[in-house]
């Protein structure tokens, strides 16, 4: 998938999650908002207690949704059989879109009530979103190859001196031109030693800030205006791919420990959701059938 077709399909995927979220929350807002003694008396309190047969249904397609978006994902990434299919990082947008809305869909179906056993379940399910959003920002800066493999120090290295050599053609810069608008990028050598909600933070920060530095230095050159939007272009890619070098043991090792979070959370999830199910059939709570 090209880049401008793979901004369209996250773009979409990530709409129809949030539209999703805003119908629903809206049909039902108004039971959601109503205190726990008194929804038995509301006149939507049949078809969305958590056993009614629209919220009993959000907690079987939002769980379908989340076991679908592992085994994809999963299976993709581990069999051997299945690395022709498509792009890993195309399944890890989808396996992001499924685990994401499905929580999203549980959330409704247990009608903000976290009560008994599942509630664990649930709360592993949060713990398991929330370090997904960390541990997608951090799979982002492991630079990786067209086919999602990661790339060594010096497969970077190499591109970076690929990039050099076309802004000397293209735009005719001095190596010390390029080395004073790196220099931005190079001044934060102490970013080896960080922590993790250091690394975060100095991560989210260079991103706010980053186009702001490089853009103002690349218009005191005085090009012309179009050469001067695509020179910044090419200085943001090379400052990105400066700070992946630099961070990219670090990131790593970060990368290596969440999944320690994510994986084992699952499981527990997993484990619990299914003495839920358990209990619900063995109490008669059949939904449709
Ligand atoms: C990760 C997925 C799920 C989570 C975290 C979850 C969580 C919950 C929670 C917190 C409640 C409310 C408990 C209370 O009343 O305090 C509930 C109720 C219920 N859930 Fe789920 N659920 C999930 C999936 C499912 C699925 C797939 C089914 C059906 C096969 C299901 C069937 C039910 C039923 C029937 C009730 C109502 C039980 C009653 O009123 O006694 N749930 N669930
Ligand atoms: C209840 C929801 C979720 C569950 C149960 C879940 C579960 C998993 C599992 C089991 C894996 C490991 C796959 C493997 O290595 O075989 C994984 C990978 C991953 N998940 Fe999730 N996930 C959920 C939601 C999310 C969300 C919301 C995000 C991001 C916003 C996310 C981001 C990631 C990332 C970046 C990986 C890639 C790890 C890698 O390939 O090294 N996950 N997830």
């Amino acid at each position: 998938m090209k880049w401008q077709g793979h901004k369209v399909y996250v773009i979409v995927l990530m709409s129809l999650a949030a539209l999703l979220t805003i119908v629903l929350g809206l049909y039902g807002a108004d039971y959601y908002a109503t205190p726990l003694s008194d929804r038995p008396f509301h006149p939507q309190y049949d078809e969305l207690k958590p056993s009614g047969i629209i919220s009993h249904g959000y907690g079987i397609v939002g769980s379908l949704m989340i076991i679908t978006g592992v085994t994809m994902y999963s299976s993709r990434k581990r069999l051997r059989v299945l690395s022709g299919i498509g792009k890993l990082p195309t399944f890890l947008e989808f396996h992001i879109f499924l685990c994401l809305t499905g929580p999203l869909l549980v959330l409704y179906h247990t009608t903000f009530k976290f009560g008994g056993l599942v509630a664990v379940s649930f709360w592993s399910m949060t713990a398991i979103v929330l370090s997904g959003i960390i541990g997608r920002y951090l799979y982002v800066q492991i630079p990786r190859g067209i086919q999602g493999h990661e790339l060594t120090v010096a497969d970077l290295d190499k591109e970076l001196g690929r990039m050099s050599a076309r802004l000397m053609v293209d735009f005719a810069l001095s190596a010390e031109t390029i080395e004073r608008i790196d220099s931005l990028s190079d001044a934060r050598t102490g970013a080896r030693e960080m922590g993790l909600v250091k690394i975060l933070w100095f991560l989210v920060v260079d991103d706010m800030f980053r186009s702001k530095a490089i853009s103002s230095s690349v218009r005191a050159l005085g090009l012309r205006r179009d050469a001067e939007h695509s020179l910044a272009s090419a200085f943001h890619a090379r400052h990105v791919l400066h700070r992946r070098i630099l961070l990219l043991e670090q990131v790593r090792r970060f990368f290596h420990y969440w999944h320690v979070i994510h994986i084992p959370f699952s499981i527990i999830m997993f484990v619990i959701l299914f003495v839920h199910i358990g209990v619900a059939i063995a109490f008669g709570y059949l939904w449709a059938f």
